[in-house]
Formats: structure tokens, sequence, C-alpha cells
């Protein structure tokens, strides 16, 4: 392992991606953790992320001068870098002299581990208020730029490096390579972490964890849920039993893909609770956009309570069902605040969450993973790419892309409508350019048309195609013009009830991607 130490910046996270893209496994730790209990985990390598603060603040974080004196390689990045710096007898200064944003970096010594085989000039993402200006003894400097004198220093004998740009960046043009350089040749690291040992490693846990009992998991047609499942299915087979519960608030072909192919390709036990009417029913005359969600979360915990009963009733003499199957990703460990210890479920997350009071361990096979890993790790089972490279889709599906209430008949005509948007998009190749696409359906709303000799009083439906990392941020998409033209003449011409679309050219934020 390889532990991030974070110091309080979202670049964690990233520096902890592109540790495994370099195929090395590592995982985050808060800077508060005790010296000793980050040695006790006998890691490769420790980094050190860059964080908000300056050395020089009262209460900023520190480090123990130990960490550097364990013989574990280290590569100290930003705020890292500086705390390496002070922590062993360089000097930092907080003199005003300020980078921020793309910089030329002059690399000094061609030669050094890190810097090998890169260019002497390289661009690089700097963030920083402080400066180093002498280097620890028995460091190297290898890097400068006009403002910083030791923008990178290297100690081989200790195997101790540092940076004082972002080398996990994109914009650190060779950020990836120096990183790779620390973890191979610094550090010594043999590249061997693969989503192949991951589905391995796994599989193992999962059957010491479950033994000879049974596990439940709830399908909701998403990437996290299927893979999530798929793996446990091949731990221990038929002792997962797979629920999906049908909503009615689901995409055209999504049930079926559920049914079909996921059962296909993975030989799951499925029982499919068809509840479309149950929900409709509870939704009736709902539109308030909060209502709706905890409507549809309550009926879900009902349906899947009432399911997991029945899959008990089925077999009594089987071995009890004490497993719960969830596909929590590490974003979410790391957010909630830990590595170990309890799950915390975000409600969010799942359809309207799952019931707290459910006497079940949690099997959390994805935890320690990234979204991009998990999808490989879908791919690795098997699973086929409309499940595996799946756009998200939230939980309470078209109940809140329907602006007013929710009927059978506006399910039919948004569920018509999304479809042709997907069709279409796909057809262009667009499918990874966009994260996702809602079409929303304005049911409340009535516009005058005229198609054919007649006028028309229908309704509009948005088109909201966005581009983001992580849903947190987003902006819209620039379609091309052509596209949109024919999903718009697609959908007013075969959705009776629409006679408008529209295009939401709003960044999130200000709104949200859903517009409910
Ligand atoms: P917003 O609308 O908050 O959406 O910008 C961010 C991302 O989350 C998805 N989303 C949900 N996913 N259950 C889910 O599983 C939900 O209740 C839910 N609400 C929004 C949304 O599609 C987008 O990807």
């Amino acid at each position: 392992t390889v532990l991030v130490v974070d110091f309080g910046a979202q670049y964690a996270q990233l520096i902890a991606r592109r540790v495994r893209e370099a195929r090395v496994y590592s995982e985050i730790v808060p800077s508060s953790m005790p010296v000793a209990e980050m040695l006790a985990k006998r890691p490769r390598a420790i980094i050190l992320s860059g964080g908000p603060s300056s050395v020089y603040e009262p209460g900023a974080p520190r480090l123990d001068r130990e960490l550097f004196e364990a013989g574990v390689p280290v590569f100290g990045m930003c705020y890292g870098f500086q705390l390496m710096a002070t922590v062993l007898g360089g000097t930092v200064d907080n003199s005003g002299a300020r980078e921020y944003g793309r910089t030329a970096l002059e690399v000094s010594r061609p030669g050094s581990t890190l810097f090998e085989g890169t260019p002497d000039r390289q661009e690089v993402w700097m963030s920083h208020g402080d400066a180093c200006s002498a280097a620890p003894e028995g460091f190297a400097v290898t890097a400068s730029t006009d403002v910083v004198p030791v923008a990178a220093f290297e100690n081989d004998e200790k195997r101790l490096y540092g940076v004082q740009y972002h080398p996990e960046v994109m914009h650190s043009t060779h950020g990836q390579q120096i990183l790779e350089h620390f973890l191979y040749r610094g550090a010594g690291i043999t590249p061997e972490w693969t989503t192949s040992n991951v589905v391995d490693e796994q599989i193992a846990a999962i059957r010491a964890q479950v033994g000879d009992r049974r596990a439940i998991c709830g399908l909701s047609g998403g990437v996290d849920s299927a893979v999530a499942a798929a793996l446990v299915q091949r731990a221990i087979g038929d002792r997962l039993t797979c629920v999906y519960v049908d909503h009615g608030l689901m995409r055209k072909g999504e049930t079926e893909q559920v049914e079909k192919d996921f059962v296909g390709a993975t030989g799951v036990r499925l029982k499919v609770v068809d509840a479309s009417q149950r929900f409709l029913a509870a939704l009736d005359g709902v539109s308030d956009p909060e209502q709706k969600r905890k409507i549809i979360g309550r009926e879900f915990i009902r349906v899947f309570e009432q399911a997991q009963a029945e899959i008990v009733a089925e077999a009594p003499n089987d071995q009890p069902v004490e497993f719960l199957v969830q596909g929590t990703l590490y974003p979410d460990v790391v957010e909630s605040g830990g590595g170990t210890g309890t799950a915390n479920i975000k409600s969010h997350h799942n359809v309207g969450g799952l019931p707290e009071d459910l006497e079940f361990a949690l099997v959390e096979p994805l935890r320690m993973l990234f979204k991009d890993e998990v999808r490989m790790v879908g791919q690795e089972l098997g699973l086929p790419d409309e499940i595996v490279q799946r756009q998200p889709f939230p939980g309470p599906g078209l109940g809140i892309r329907i602006v007013g209430a929710v009927t059978r008949e506006r399910l039919d005509l948004l569920r018509e409508a999304d479809a042709i948007a997907r069709e279409e998009l796909t057809a262009a190749g667009l499918d990874r350019d966009i994260w996702q696409c809602p079409v929303v359906l304005l049911a409340d709303v009535r516009s005058v048309g005229v198609q054919g000799d007649g006028r028309t009083y229908g309704h509009p439906v948005v088109l909201r195609p966005v581009s983001s990392e992580d849903a947190m941020t987003a902006d819209w998409s620039r379609l091309p013009y052509d596209v949109l033209a024919r999903i718009s003449t697609r959908i007013t011409n075969e959705v009776a009830e629409v006679n408008r679309v529209v295009l939401d050219v709003t960044s999130k934020p200000p709104g949200t991607i859903e517009w409910e």
C-alpha cells in the first residue's frame, strides 16, 4: 500500500487515483492520524498531499519527524513539500512569492530520480503562497521557477522527495511520469495492482465474510450495485439473491436490461418485484419534489422488506439471510470520514436509502474503489457495456423528471421522449462525452403550436445534457446543432403530446443536474 496523507484539500483523492493508474494500490489517511499508526500499516511509500494551509499558520497540520526517519520513501507535494522542508530543517519563507496556475518549471538536473527523461523546461500547476528558499541538508535541488528557487528536492539516500507543484493535475504535463518515477525508481515498487487482482482478492474476502450463510442485494440498474452483485455472486453463487424493485419510474428497456442482460451475464438469482401500481398510487396528485422523493424512498423500503421476508419464507431451512450487499464506493468512504469502521449509507445514493433498522451485516466489495475502477471490474467480470458504461440515473427515476404530478400517461410520454434522446446521442457517439442527459417533462406547462393544419396545445420537454467529472459541479454540454435538431424533430413528430423541445444552458451551480 501507498498511503496518501490528506492535508485537507481535494487533491488527496486525485493523487490516490493517479497512484492506482500507475498500477500501485493506494489508500487515503487523514493527516490527523498519528505517525505510528500510519507506519503500522506497513506502507511501501507515503505521499503527502497539498492542502489549503500555510506552514506558518497557527494550528496548521503538522507531521512528526519520525515519519521521515522510518526508512519509508516519502514524496511531498505542495503543502506536503513545504512541511517536509520545514520539519527537516530547510527554509520556507512567507515572502509573498505567490504562484497560481500554469508555471514554467526549470529542471536543473535532468539525471535526477524524479525528472529523468523529462524535458529541461516543463509546464506545471502551482498553487502556493509560501516558497522554499533553501532545501534541507543532504537534499539536491532539482528544479526551480522564476519565483521559487527550490521547486523540487531529492535525497536518494534517504529516499525522500518533494515538489512544490501539483504533479497529480492534468495541467502538469509530465506529472504522471514524475509520480511514477517516485514510485518505481525512488521507492522501488513494482507496478502490479490490477483489476483482476482486485476481483480475486474481493472474492476471497467475501467468502471469508459470508461463510455458508446467505446475502441479498438490491439492484437499481446502476453500475455500482450491478458490479457489487456480480462480485458477490462469483463468490457465493446462489446464496445471493438480488432484488430488483420495478417502481414503474424506470426508463424504456431498463427493467429488461436487468432481467435479461444482467442475469444473462452473471446467472444471478433474481427476484423482480413489479410494484408500479403501488408507487403510482402513493404518488397520486403529489407534485412537490421533496414529497415525491420521500414517498418513493418509503415505498421502496416497504417493498424491499416484503421481498426479503419472501426470500426467507421460500427456503426456511436454508442458512439465514444475514448480509446485505451495497455498492458503496471509495469517495463515499473517504467523505464520510473513515477507511475502516462502520459504514455510512448515504440516503441520496440509493432509492431513499435502505432502512436503518434492517438487521444485516454489510458486504461492500467496492468500498476501496473509484468509479472508473468499478467499471473495469465490471468488464473483468464479463458484464455487458450497456451496464458497465451506463450513465448515472437517479434512484427516484423519472418520478423526479416530471415537473408536476406523476401519472402513468405522463410517464409513458417521458419514456418515449427520453428513449429518442438517448438513441440519437448514442448514434452520434456522444455517450462518453456527456456525463448524462436528463430529459424533463414540464407536465404543468402548455404552449401553443401548429402541426399539420391544426393548432396544438402541448407540453414542452427540456434537454439537460451536462458534462461533469463527479456530479458535484457540471457544465452544460455544447451538443452539435444537427444532433439537437434530430432529437427535437423526432420527439415532436413521434411523441404526440409534446410540441416543443427546449435546451437547458445552466451550469451547476447554480442549477442542479436534475430539475427536482
Ligand atoms: P443533482 O440534481 O443533485 O444530481 O445535481 C447530481 C447527480 O446525482 C443524481 N441524483 C441521484 N442519484 N438518487 C440517486 O441515486 C437520487 O435521489 C438522486 N438525485 C440526483 C443525478 O442524476 C446526478 O447524476
